[in-house]
Order: structure tokens, then C-alpha cells, then sequence
């Protein structure tokens, strides 16, 4: 990724100093991206991956660079069992405080997985890269908004952001990742519904080509075509994403949710 932009040295946000955050997917990507700004903006941030090694890296890290307090939090997003520990963990950590959860944490993006229509697989296939792609990116969404909604509603304030993705709007070629992406939307809607006169916002990004995860697997070919995709004419980059994540989480966004904030160079405008 690239440096730390100058753009957002000065940054400073209403509503995130000494707030707590958690960021599912954290250490790497957009996920750690977003980590860099929440910290620069003087929050206090829980980092979340399978491994880890790498939590405890990427704290330590961010806490070198930012000097606020950073937990570690390894866990499986997709198992319950998992998941409840680490809430349990962040729970002794902030004494029960948090106030913007971000549902990152996404099953990795394979070429195959991504490009073989419903179609061409296998009825062994669909049973298991559709459970798979769903337990993380939706199950693992569901588990932890369950989790952080119990630790927000005693406070009347709360801020949940998923990570989703413009296939869900635009459908694209009948695969595991759009179906998944599509129902985190669902439950996004839902949720923000239900917990609003709790205080509680519920906001989505739909994101397109982000220069993050995949990229580095794609041939230089491959990753012209798809900047390409863009009116803007280039891939989105992580720090972008990461605006767009703080935002949403200030006090700045305090009027908006159940909304779908679309970070995709203009692609679904085309
Ligand atoms: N990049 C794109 O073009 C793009 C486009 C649309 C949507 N998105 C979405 O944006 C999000 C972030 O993508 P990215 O490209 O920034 O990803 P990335 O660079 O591959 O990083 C993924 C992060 O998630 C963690 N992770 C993966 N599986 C996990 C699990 N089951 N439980 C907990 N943590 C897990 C990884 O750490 P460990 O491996 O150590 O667990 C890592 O920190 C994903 O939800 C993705 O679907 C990305």
C-alpha cells in the first residue's frame, strides 16, 4: 500500500476521538487502511484477523505510528464460537464501550470463484463455495453486529459499517460473492430499521476495483482492462475506501443511514 497520504496528516473528525472501533479484516487492505485513519483521528482501535501474528504486528504498528491504544483480536469471523470470544476480549478491554464496528472481513477473492457462472459448477460446488463465501462475508457480518449491537444499545449510540460490493447492485455473473454481498445489503437495511431510535446508524459501501487483496494476483494486462471498467479510468485505491469508511462513522455522516455509499470511480453511473 502506499504511504500514509499527506491529504490526511491534518485529519480530525467529530465524534471519533477516544472512540472505540472495531475493524474486522484490520491487518491488511482497506480494512488496515481504514485502522490508519481511525487512529489518526485519535480513536481507539481493535484489529481483527484469522492470524494472530498478524493482529498483533499490525497493533503494534499502528501504535507505534499513532501512539493510541490498539488490541489485537485474533478470530475466525465465520465461526459464533470465535467471534464471541473476541467480543469478549474487546469488551474487558474498552469496559464494555464500543461505538463503530466494521464489518470488513471478506473471503478471499479466487479468479475461479469469481469468474465460473452458476452454471458451470458442480452440484458439490454450490454447496460449498456458496456456504463458504456466505459464512464469511454475511454470517461472519451478522455474528458481530449481534455482538456489537448488545455493547452499543446501553449507551444509545452506535455506528455499523459493511463492506460490500457493486455486484450487489449490478448483479454481475451469477457467483457466490454477489449473493453473499447482495444479502449483507439486506440485513444492513434491516438493521438500520430496527436500531435507528436506538441511535444506532447502519450504513454500507458498495465498492469497486480497489487496488487491494486481488490486485497483486491479476497480470498488468489484466489490471489495465479493469481500471478501464472506470470512468475515472483507474483502480480506487484503499485510502479511499478508508475516507469513505470515516466518514461514515463521524458525527459528520450523524443524519445518514440504511444507505449504500457507492466508491467505485463511477462505474454503476456509467
Ligand atoms: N479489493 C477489491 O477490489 C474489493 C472490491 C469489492 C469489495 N471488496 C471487499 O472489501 C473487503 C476488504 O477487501 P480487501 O481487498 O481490502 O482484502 P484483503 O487485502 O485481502 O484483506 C483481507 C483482510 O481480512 C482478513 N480476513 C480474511 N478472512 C477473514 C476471516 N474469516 N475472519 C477474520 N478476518 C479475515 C485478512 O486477514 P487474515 O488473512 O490474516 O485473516 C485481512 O486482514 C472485503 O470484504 C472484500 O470482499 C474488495
Amino acid at each position: 500500500m502506499q504511504e500514509f497520504p499527506p491529504a490526511f496528516e491534518q485529519l480530525a473528525l467529530p465524534g471519533l476521538r477516544d472512540a472505540v472501533v472495531l475493524i474486522t479484516g484490520g491487518t491488511r487492505g482497506s480494512g488496515w487502511a481504514a485502522a490508519q485513519l481511525f487512529a489518526r483521528c485519535g480513536a481507539r482501535v481493535a484489529l481483527n484477523s484469522r492470524s494472530e501474528e498478524e493482529a498483533r504486528r499490525a497493533a503494534a504498528e499502528l501504535h507505534t505510528a499513532f501512539g493510541v491504544p490498539v488490541l489485537p483480536l485474533a478470530a475466525d469471523v465465520s465461526s459464533p464460537e470465535q467471534v464471541a470470544n473476541m467480543f469478549a476480549a474487546l469488551a474487558d478491554w474498552s469496559q464494555r464501550a464500543l461505538q463503530v464496528l466494521v464489518c470488513n472481513a471478506g473471503y478471499p477473492l479466487m479468479e475461479k470463484l469469481w469468474q465460473t457462472p452458476l452454471h458451470e459448477l458442480s452440484s458439490q460446488e454450490i454447496v460449498e463455495w456458496f456456504q463458504r463465501v456466505r459464512a464469511v462475508d454475511l454470517e461472519g457480518a451478522r455474528y458481530c453486529s449481534a455482538a456489537a449491537l448488545r455493547l452499543m444499545l446501553p449507551h444509545n449510540n452506535g455506528s455499523i459499517i459493511f463492506i460490500s460490493s457493486t455486484p450487489a447492485l449490478a448483479g454481475y455473473q451469477g457467483t457466490p460473492y454477489t449473493e453473499a454481498k447482495a444479502a449483507l445489503l439486506g440485513l444492513m437495511r434491516d438493521l438500520s430499521r430496527e436500531y435507528s431510535a436506538a441511535g444506532i446508524r447502519v450504513n454500507a459501501l458498495a465498492l469497486g476495483n480497489i487496488a487491494s487483496g486481488w490486485y497483486e494476483q491479476l497480470s498488468a494486462e489484466r489490471k489495465r482492462e479493469l481500471a478501464l471498467e472506470a470512468p475515472l479510468g483507474r483502480w480506487g485505491t484503499p485510502w479511499e475506501v478508508a475516507g469513505a469508511i470515516v466518514f461514515l462513522a463521524s458525527e459528520l455522516a450523524g443524519y445518514i443511514t440504511g444507505h449504500t455509499l457507492v466508491v467505485d470511480g463511477g462505474v454503476l453511473r456509467r
